[in-house]
């Protein structure tokens, strides 16, 4: 594939209380990769803490999504929040690959363009609403919420989910997960 560049606005960092949501439909035992994260990523932390094994990687480490992933039998889901600029080419990379996934997206446009239309008429997926929008952080440490989104945004899964579209309740106050 060549080289897909992302942006800095790509730079938000996802709140401990949007990852726990997705927690519970996750089997224990599992080995997770995260592919958009580091060891400070509030995913990271979060499934590590609830007993998960953790590949996290980076661009920054030198992984990129685009052309690295860990040996096939070596994991069981892809959990994480990915760059927003690349939303269709992370998504339809992640249906090639055929693992099960969960991946926080904006909701808004998400179903508007027609290589998106495409992709989702042609992959079997799940949709988890939550009840409020998610504030990213520009840090891993402040707790911080720099940006107050004007859209929602959503779990969209593969293989994970027991129906197309499940509804969760978040808590805004748990911004870092509890140490
Ligand atoms: C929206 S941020 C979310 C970070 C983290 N997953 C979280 O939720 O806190 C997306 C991250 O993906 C990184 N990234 C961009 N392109 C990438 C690529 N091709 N492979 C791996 N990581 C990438 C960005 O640098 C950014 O830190």
């Amino acid at each position: 594939m060549d080289k897909v560049a992302g942006s800095k606005n790509d730079e938000f960092y996802t709140p401990y209380y949007a990852v726990k949501p997705i927690l519970k439909y996750l089997k224990k035992g599992a080995t997770i990769w995260c592919p958009f994260d580091t060891q400070d990523s509030q995913f990271v932390k979060s499934l590590q803490m609830e007993g998960y094994d953790v590949i996290a990687t980076h661009i920054e480490d030198g992984y990129d999504f685009f052309e690295y992933e860990p040996n096939r039998d070596s994991y069981d889901y892809i959990v994480s929040n990915p760059p927003y600029s690349l939303k269709t080419e992370v998504l339809e990379r992640l249906f090639e690959l055929g693992k099960p996934f969960a991946m926080l997206i904006g909701v808004v446009g998400l179903f508007e363009s027609q290589r998106r239309f495409e992709m989702f008429r042609d992959n079997d997926w799940e949709i988890m609403y939550l009840n409020r929008r998610v504030s990213f952080m520009k840090d891993f440490t402040s707790g911080k919420t720099a940006l107050n989104p004007p859209f929602s945004s959503v779990y969209i899964t593969h293989d994970i989910l027991p129906k197309q579209v499940v509804f969760e309740e978040i808590d805004k106050k748990q911004v870092l997960l509890p140490v």
